[in-house]
């Protein structure tokens, strides 16, 4: 069964990926300057739990061999790249309607905090706009390559968030990566150090 070419769980994943979005209407389209401003914690932080989640799919496959939750999030990965994305630009509009002005806006650019959060924009728009079948089939090898800008984008999201605020945002920064960072460790330790058995030598 499908509703207009879509399966009920895509939809509703998709209703629980704008759930965020519903707590952020009233501030973005109201005129509390105050509000507004606030909108960047939630936005910045749902864009990079969206992220993580995302990036946690192919892992969690592996750690959860046979079973089908993981199969159904590595299936729904680019849903939940894509919100992700949605989140992050909300963020990077807020931000720049926020400074007002260009002068306001390049001022900072300097820190940590705010050339590591444009930089990581900067690889998501190109890993976005790719990240459908089209554009797949046209970058052939190179799309597997090119997605996997996504892990340095990542760390660039993580210093962003842990500069804040004279580095006191780390700790949030460091409770929302860490299950990312495990399971990546895990992932290389499964692949390049897990031991195998010996092959048999040709008598
Ligand atoms: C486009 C460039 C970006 C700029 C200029 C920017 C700017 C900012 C600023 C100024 C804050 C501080 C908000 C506050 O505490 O008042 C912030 C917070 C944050 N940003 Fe960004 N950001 C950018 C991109 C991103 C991206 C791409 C992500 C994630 C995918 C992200 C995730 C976050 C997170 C998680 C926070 C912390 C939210 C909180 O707990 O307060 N940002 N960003």
């Amino acid at each position: 069964m499908t509703f207009f070419g879509y399966k009920p769980s895509t939809l509703i994943l998709w209703v629980v990926l704008c759930l965020p979005a519903l707590a952020i209407l009233p501030a973005l389209f109201g005129d509390d300057a105050k509000a507004f401003h606030r909108l960047l914690h939630p936005t910045g932080e749902w864009a990079a739990r969206f992220m993580i989640i995302g990036m946690m799919a192919s892992g969690l496959m592996l750690l959860f061999k046979g079973r089908s939750w993981p199969r159904w999030l590595v299936h729904h990965r680019r849903d939940i790249e894509l919100a992700a994305f949605a989140y992050a630009a909300l963020h990077t509009l807020v931000y720049v309607i926020d400074r007002g002005t260009l002068q306001r806006i390049l001022d900072p650019l300097w820190k940590t905090e705010i050339w590591t959060g444009w930089l990581a924009m900067l690889i998501f728009v190109p890993l976005a706009v790719t990240s459908n079948d089209a554009a797949q089939r046209w970058l052939r090898a190179g799309w597997k390559q090119m997605q996997r800008l996504a892990w340095p984008a990542a760390v660039l999201v993580l210093i962003h968030w842990a500069a804040l605020k004279n580095w006191g945002s780390w700790p949030p920064a460091a409770v929302h990566f860490a299950p990312l960072a495990a399971l990546s460790a895990y992932r290389l330790w499964y692949w390049y150090l897990r031991p195998r058995p010996a092959r048999p030598t040709a008598a």
